[in-house]
């Protein structure tokens, strides 16, 4: 399949940035935006994932100087392809892998370490420099872009969270007979787990941006959410034209 590189320059746009906890709808309505404006949407905690399956795979200790060579020997890339993001580490394509059970368990405490922090800020400024972006994360309002045109941070109750995380789990893993699925108090401890990390960390922690527009998804269908954000992007396109 071919596949264009991520950082191709395209026509000049906005910055959109999108923050907020695992399961606030993030990816999906990002995702759904950059496909309207024509933008170019890049995931940031696909990054995350990759250095985390690299660092799983050699058997490094999860600590600041173990993981530094690791970021800077990776080639790590981000890829277009029609059925969306491609994420390329090395040569092999991880998209897949970077979803597992053991990625997401480990994502948090290997993306609150200052030298991949640093190193996956600077490629993602790169990235979005040339505008024409919805960028999803959780610091790219706060720390990445903090001048970006549009900031929103999406949340949702814990519940309704996990709900989504189970829906979105039944339908890729229907090998899995229904007993060894996990139930929704599973799922609620694992999110409640990566929420705490995620804002507790001292290294560019998970927060609203004090500019940011924060939308409740807890009622909100997809394209809703998606609507609501395109309003407020047509608004700011507008304003920069
Ligand atoms: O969005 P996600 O669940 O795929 O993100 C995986 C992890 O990566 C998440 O637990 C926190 C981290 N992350 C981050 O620290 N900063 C970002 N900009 C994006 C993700």
């Amino acid at each position: 399949m071919k596949t264009a590189p991520l950082h191709t320059p395209p026509s000049k746009g906005i910055i959109i940035a999108l923050d907020g906890p695992a399961g606030s709808g993030k990816s999906t309505t990002a995702r759904r935006v950059a496909e309207a404006l024509g933008y170019i949407y890049i995931d940031t905690g696909a990054m995350y994932r990759a250095i985390t399956l690299a660092a799983l795979r050699e058997e490094r200790s999860l600590t600041n100087s173990d993981l530094a060579p690791i970021v800077q020997e990776y080639r790590l890339e981000l890829t277009v392809s029609p059925d969306g993001q491609r994420t390329i580490l090395g040569r092999e394509d991880v998209t897949n892998e970077i979803r597992s059970p053991e990625v997401t368990k480990m994502v948090s405490a290997v993306s609150a370490l200052p030298s991949v922090r640093e190193a996956m800020t600077k490629r993602q400024r790169e990235m979005g420099q040339n505008g024409g972006v919805v960028m999803d994360g959780r610091d790219i309002g706060t720390v990445v872009f903090p001048e970006a045109e549009l900031k929103v941070f999406l949340i949702a109750s814990l519940e309704e969270r996990a709900k989504r995380r189970l829906a979105e789990l039944a339908g890729t893993d229907s090998s899995k007979p229904d007993d060894e699925r996990m139930t929704l108090e599973e799922m609620c401890h694992q999110i409640g787990e990566r929420d705490k990390q995620d804002t507790e960390r001292l290294v560019s922690p998970l927060r609203k941006a004090f500019d940011a527009i924060e939308i409740d998804t807890s009622q909100l269908s997809i394209d809703e959410q998606t609507e609501r954000i395109l309003i407020l992007a047509r608004e700011r396109i507008d304003k920069n034209s």
